[in-house]
């Protein structure tokens, strides 16, 4: 298995995951499709309260249900309206028991939320960390100068990661958030990697002649791109088996330097 090491607790995160997103759909294909991955090395699961306002987290933890607790990592998102600490408190319950586990892997602020100052957030975010109902703690969608005022804000933990969406045609981040992070050895957690499937199913030209120069299909190189950068992890979502065993195979293997230049040439940072 492919992983990172988080910021604080060392804890280990798998390289690649699966998102939930839109998961509520059809239960059953989703429980199915989040044990496969888990079995194929892609036990990072990512999800958030507000899918399906709680139905994608009981999902979740009706799939995680046959496996050890350390056999996987899950990652939940407190919802922006969320983030007063009362609210936020009650809120992080509410997960862990729709999850069914004692703890929470990684806990992300969903989005930021100019009303509620980030101060405030982050203490009841330690709070949970110091009562063992979190393991590590960190945010999402947060430009540069948040990050940097979350991470001012933490006394006892460190902010460990941050999901922002990055992809082949995305690079937005690289300018100023990647740099910065690989650097501070904060996590990003890439969200929409396969750009809702379209990579996929509809990839530009030199990703399908990289994939067909290695024997790869296009997500799998799409999404081997990603991982294959210091301090980046990945979470496509696949609610169809056949998805998830195909992302599978983007593990265990390295573009080359020429190959990685002909994909960087199909966007611009
Ligand atoms: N923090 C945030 O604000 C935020 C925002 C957006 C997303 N996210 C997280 O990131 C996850 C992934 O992002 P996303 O759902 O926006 O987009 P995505 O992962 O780029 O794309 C998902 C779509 O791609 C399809 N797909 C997956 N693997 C495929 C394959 N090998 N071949 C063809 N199609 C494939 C899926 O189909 P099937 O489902 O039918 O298999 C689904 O329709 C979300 O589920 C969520 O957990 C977080």
């Amino acid at each position: 298995m492919e992983w990172e090491r988080l910021k604080g607790t060392g804890d280990r995160i798998p390289k690649l995951g699966i998102g939930t997103y839109r998961m509520e759909e059809n239960p059953q294909a989703a429980i199915e499709a989040i044990r496969l991955a888990v079995d194929l090395g892609m036990g990072l699961i990512d999800t958030a309260e507000m899918y399906g306002w709680g139905r994608v987290e009981r999902i979740v933890g009706e799939a995680l249900r046959p496996f050890d607790r350390e056999e996987y990592f899950v990652v939940t998102k407190v919802w922006s309206t969320n983030l007063s600490r009362r609210a936020l408190l009650r809120a992080a319950q509410g997960s862990l028991e729709r999850l069914g586990v004692g703890y929470i892997d990684l806990y992300l602020v969903h989005w930021p939320n100019p009303e509620v100052p980030i101060e405030e957030t982050i203490r009841a975010m330690e709070e949970l960390v110091v009562e063992g109902k979190v393991r590590n703690i960190g945010v999402s969608n947060f430009d540069l100068p948040l990050l940097k005022r979350a991470m001012e804000a933490t006394r006892e933990v460190e902010i460990a990661a941050n999901q922002v969406r990055y992809s082949l045609i995305d690079r937005r981040i690289e300018r100023d958030l990647l740099p910065f992070c690989q650097r501070e050895g904060v996590l990003i957690l890439a969200y929409t990697p396969l750009e809702k499937g379209r990579l996929a199913v509809d990839p530009p030209r030199a990703l399908a002649e990289v994939a067909r120069a290695v024997g790869r299909t296009p997500a799998q190189v799409a999404l081997n791109w990603l991982i294959s950068k210091p301090k980046v992890a990945a979470i496509p979502k696949a609610a169809r088996v056949e998805h998830v065993r195909e992302n599978s195979g983007a593990l265990g293997w390295r573009l080359t330097q020429e190959q990685l230049l002909a994909l960087n040439q199909i966007s611009r940072p």
